[in-house]
């Protein structure tokens, strides 16, 4: 076993290593290693920390994966409060608020920066080590979060570079990147679950969350727009600023115009006139610009007003509204019975796209706006991807018009909806007679992303729906190309050739595709591929318990319940037992596990015990299908030992006298798969 004082060096190393490719990547998104590489690393610190409990840091950077789950969160004060700024609207205002400093200190340079549409958050720092994030509360007070500050990658856990104070406070704001945003959503639609409304209350409703590993799979973002602390490196905001970015933080880039410094009111409507132009084509939302004084001794001169600074201000972009009347109101009936209010409305331009159509979330949000068919509406595009309804003109409201009334009954099957206790969301419970729910599940099944059936989409599933042909998933599996034949208009030899044959060879899709085609609710492509990892096969999933379903890394409390619910269902059962019968995989297949690859290349395994998700020849024949070796015997030259249940305690103790990892099934499937 590799000594103290050895270990500890190595740990030092390897974690300073890491903190550097990590800002190579999220901070300045130039990588100079590849994620394999960077994975290699963080696994070896990992068992090194595993095996040297004593070395293990909060810093560390094998926490930003997340750590255990925070119970609550501790009230803690702020050293200096987070003050809010003034707003502006114009031109005008923000000609006074230059007139006003100018009256009072002469001429002096401002600064000019993007106004992120975030949430605010305090990063202090004690020698160079995090040492808390806080959020801003109430602005004297706010609430400890660290934990879940942790796991954003933009921010250092260590500062690098020179002039870092024994004790410092960075503030930011964190948000999500649309990219980021959009792909959550993209996750969030294909688990049948709502999308989120927008990355601002996301961010937010993130940060708070209690489950520091859900929030770091989430991949939230951080910029730098404040240094504060006693002893400073330099008096300018700029100057220090540029110093948080030599320290390891996002900050705004004034190569690409995100800051600037100006004189005069002419070049600060410059920046605010450049952004208000070209703000769509960022990669966060900002709602405006945040002008600043930049010199700190004259800030400290300025001083405060009761809330806010004296010394900066904030202009506000108009969020980009418009009105239109409102025609209607459709309900969509989605995959899993979730009904979801949509206003039609006459077509408006709003930044430089034609609005027909805006989402209403739920029934209280009608009810909040009171609406009625025939309104003047006003719809606002904030950092919504759909356009929303925020407000009502009454005044011009029709006076026979008619309130929108949310209805009790599925408008597709007249099934009463049900509301389920504490969400805002209704549902049709009729799952197995809803039409639109057994097409969309049907479409969802066939999907690229799931069996990947071609000939068959959203229209032909529909057809064939109607055609009283399918009726669920397993009736595919009995579709004759007669049948198809005889449907007429639309269908030849080669169509209906190719769906037949499109499902025939659906039959060899593997078990987590399979998995996720069913549309368990909450099981996405990434949950299925994992718990099929986990389980092995459908028999043994049908019948674990949500105790059981939770130990599996990927599954909480939310998606067991909803395993659990969905094998209770006799229909479901039903179903999967027909599919079984067609020849469907019902079980992993270790050769489809893993592809060949040259992942382990140059490494050497020792394999023993025994497996839950393989036979020890199939193990050691997927070590060699991506480039490792098998060895007999742990030597020096053993790289891990791959150990199942059941290891003998002889062989764990040599592993070790040589400093050898010892990693499980699971690490193993995460190496080959990457
Ligand atoms: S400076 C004392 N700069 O806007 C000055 N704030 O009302 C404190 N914000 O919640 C703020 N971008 O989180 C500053 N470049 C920026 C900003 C910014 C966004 C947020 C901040 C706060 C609010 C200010």
């Amino acid at each position: 076993m590799m000594d103290k004082d050895a270990a500890a060096r190595r740990v030092k190393e390897l974690s300073a290593e890491l903190e550097y490719h990590n800002h190579r990547y999220y901070v300045l998104a130039d990588p100079v290693i590849s994620d394999r590489e960077f994975d290699m690393l963080l696994k070896e610190l990992e068992q090194l920390e595993a095996r040297h409990p004593e070395l293990a840091d909060p810093n560390s950077p094998t926490q930003r994966v997340g750590g255990d789950l925070t119970r609550n969160f501790p009230t803690v004060a702020h050293r200096y409060p987070m003050l809010s700024l003034g707003n502006s609207y114009s031109r005008e205002e923000v000609g006074e608020f230059v007139a006003r400093v100018e009256k009072e200190i002469g001429t002096t340079v401002f600064v000019m920066e993007l106004k992120y549409d975030g949430v605010a958050i305090s990063l202090t720092y004690q020698d160079g080590r995090l040492l808390r994030g806080v959020t801003r509360g109430d602005g004297e007070k706010g609430e400890e979060i660290t934990g879940n500050i942790r796991t954003v990658r933009a921010i250092p856990l260590v500062l690098r570079g020179s002039d870092v104070p024994a004790l410092v406070e960075l503030r930011g704001e964190v948000v999500f990147t649309r990219t980021r945003f959009e792909a959550l959503n993209a996750q969030r639609l294909e688990a049948g679950e709502e999308p989120y409304a927008n990355p601002r209350n996301t961010a937010a409703g993130t940060l708070k969350l209690q489950d520091p590993k859900e929030v770091a799979r989430r991949g939230l973002d951080n910029f730098i727009y404040a240094v504060q602390g006693e002893v400073l490196p330099t008096r300018s905001h700029f100057e220090n600023i540029r110093k948080a970015a030599e320290w390891g933080f996002k900050t705004p880039d004034p190569a690409r115009r995100f800051v600037e410094r100006a004189t005069d009111l002419e070049g600060i409507m410059a920046f605010i006139d450049h952004w208000d132009k070209h703000r769509h084509g960022l990669e966060v939302d900002i709602d405006g610009v945040v002008i600043k004084v930049d010199s700190l001794d004259v800030q400290d001169e300025l001083g405060l007003t009761a809330k806010s600074p004296r010394w900066a201000i904030a202009y506000k972009f108009a969020a980009e509204q418009a009105t239109t009347r409102l025609n209607g109101v459709v309900y969509q009936v989605g995959r899993t019975g979730a009904i979801t209010p949509v206003a039609e409305l006459e077509p408006v331009l709003l930044a430089g796209t034609t609005v027909k159509r805006a989402s209403l979330h739920n029934a209280d949000q009608i009810a909040k706006l009171d609406l009625h068919i025939g309104d003047r509406v006003l719809v606002e595009k904030g950092g919504e991807i759909i356009p929303k309804i925020v407000g009502v003109q009454l005044s011009e409201r029709p006076s026979d018009a008619a309130p929108v009334l949310f209805p009790h009954a599925c408008p597709e099957c007249a099934t009463e909806l049900v509301r389920l206790e504490g969400e805002a969301q209704h549902y049709c419970p009729n799952e197995h007679g809803c039409p639109p729910q057994i097409t969309r599940r049907i479409e969802h099944f066939v999907g690229r992303k799931a069996m990947d059936i071609d000939g068959l989409g959203g229209e032909t599933v529909e057809e064939l729906f109607r055609a009283e042909l399918l009726r669920n998933v397993a009736d595919l599996y009995e579709l004759r190309k007669e049948q198809l034949l005889q449907l007429g208009r639309g269908w030849g030899e080669r169509s209906a050739q190719q769906v037949v044959d499109g499902v025939e060879a659906s039959k060899q899709a593997p078990f987590e595709r399979l998995l996720f085609a069913l549309g368990i609710r909450h099981v996405g492509e990434t949950v299925a591929k994992r718990i099929a990892r986990a389980v092995g096969s459908m028999d043994r999933l049908a019948s674990m318990t949500q105790e059981e379903l939770t130990a599996i890394d990927v599954v909480g409390p939310v998606i067991a319940e909803s395993i659990v619910d969905f094998f209770q269902a006799e229909g479901n059962r039903v179903i999967v037992e027909r599919l079984r019968n067609h020849g469907l995989r019902m079980a992993l297949d270790p050769s489809e596990v893993a592809e060949v690859g040259d992942r382990l290349k140059g490494l050497a395994f020792v394999v023993s015990g025994v497996f839950r998700n393989f036979s020890r020849e199939s193990i050691k024949e997927a070590v060699e299908r991506n480039g490792g070796k098998v060895s007999g015997s742990i030597s020096s030259k053993t790289n891990y030992v791959l150990a199942g249940a059941d290891m003998g305690p002889a062989k764990r103790t040599k592993a070790e006298q040589l400093g050898v990892p010892v990693i499980d099934e699971d690490e193993f499937m995460r190496m080959i798969e990457g």
